[in-house]
């Protein structure tokens, strides 16, 4: 799938244009604050309706204006379509293929991308909120049914955790909690099968791209950690079996009620669960170098981009916002072999143009104070 063009009406510091990128890497080069962020986060924002920065939705638009208005053409499986997501008055309006939708279910019709920010190193080194994540994005781009499987989870948490909590001020009502532990296990037991058939997927994949991007030296490997149910499952392995894993966690959570009730909340689920990270047998958030959980994010986003691509196949867009200077240029050179063999199109924000390997289909765009220019290939 590729962005064949992007408008960018008050969005941010950018002044109002049309980006009309290359099918390969897309490079956008300038100084600091220039908007080279601004533009990344446009083109996330347009195919996920979510930022990757703290602050508002009001801060989107830019300083001063009423609203912002962004519309990209994409080509997914030779279709090309529209998306359009427009701001003003306090309300967000969508439109796909020129009809306004109202539910973002409809919105989502495929237009897929992977970013990678410098913030993601909390990937490695972070919360395990931010792995979850990862994976259920992960879901959601294969199948935007991901997104209904997690909110009907999140909705019969949100009605536990409310039962819960009232036992501060007396009595909880039983029966309404044991049907309610029944619902959760199992929307929680779809949630994670979806999640462990991912990993699956992913850990050959993964362990493949490390490789190649580190030259073999450590091994990087994935698991699951799902909290609360050691002390049930003993020795036995995680099981791929919907029906075991409602069983599992309703267990689970009976264990857990008297302690829930007491604190207030639901300790254990899928809302809890972590994804481990180990390099050559030790957790890589705290074995990892600085380099090394740089290279370890990489091959997350690269493993996850070629996952998209055997499931939908293409490959979505990748977005590098920032990637820095902390590669070496031998890790850089493999990166950029990797992404050209990947046929992905790629959009890079840099400093120093310099810094993205010379490729004969690249494209260069300058960013100077929010001003989007086609720059020649080939120097200033
Ligand atoms: N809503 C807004 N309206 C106008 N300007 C904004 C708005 N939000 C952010 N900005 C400004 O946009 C500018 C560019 O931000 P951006 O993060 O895109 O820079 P950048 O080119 O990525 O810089 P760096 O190289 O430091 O990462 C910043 O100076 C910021 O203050
Ligand atoms: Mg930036």
């Amino acid at each position: 799938m590729r962005l064949l063009d992007l408008s960018l009406t008050s969005w941010r510091n950018l002044a109002t244009c049309v980006v009309t990128p290359g099918s390969s890497i897309n490079v956008f080069h300038g100084d600091n604050a220039q908007g080279k962020t601004n533009l990344i986060e446009a083109i996330f924002y347009v195919a996920s309706l979510r930022t990757f920065r703290p602050g508002r939705i009001s801060q989107l638009t830019r300083w001063g204006s009423p609203g912002f208005r962004l519309k990209a053409r994409a080509e997914v499986e030779d279709r090309t379509m529209t998306l359009e997501v427009g701001m003003g008055e306090g309300a967000r309006r969508l439109q796909v293929d020129g009809a306004p939708v109202e539910s973002t279910e409809e919105y989502f019709g495929g237009f897929n991308v992977v970013l990678f920010t410098p913030e993601h190193l909390a990937l490695v080194r972070g919360e395990p909120s931010g792995r979850r994540s990862f994976v259920d994005r992960a879901l959601f781009n294969v199948n935007a049914i991901h997104l209904r499987v997690v909110r009907r989870y999140n909705r019969i948490l949100r009605e536990r955790n409310a039962l819960v909590k009232q036992s501060h001020a007396g009595p909880v009502d039983l029966v309404w909690l044991e049907a309610l532990d029944e619902q959760l296990a199992q929307a929680g037991a779809a949630l994670v099968m979806r999640r462990l058939e991912l990993l699956e997927e992913l850990k050959p994949i993964l362990a493949r791209v490390h490789d190649e991007l580190t030259g073999g030296g450590k091994t990087l490997r994935l698991g699951y950690r799902a909290r609360g149910l050691a002390e049930i499952l003993g020795k036995q392995q995680l099981q791929l079996d919907e029906g075991v894993w409602t069983a599992l966690l309703g267990e689970a959570l009976r264990r857990r009620r008297s302690e829930d009730l007491r604190r207030g909340f639901t300790g254990i689920g899928p809302h809890a669960d972590d994804v481990n990270l180990v390099l050559d047998d030790r957790p890589a958030r705290l074995a990892a170098s600085q380099g090394e959980a740089r290279t370890i994010v990489l091959a997350l986003k690269l493993a996850e981009v070629l996952w998209i691509h055997d499931h939908r196949t293409e490959p979505p867009v990748l977005l590098l916002d920032d990637m820095g200077s902390e590669l070496d240029g031998g890790r850089r050179q493999v990166l950029f072999d990797y992404i050209s063999q990947m046929q992905c199109q790629t959009f890079v924000t840099t400093v120093d143009r310099q810094w993205v390997m010379d490729g004969e289909k690249n494209k260069y765009f300058q960013i100077v104070d929010g001003e989007v220019m086609d720059s020649a290939e080939g120097g200033f």
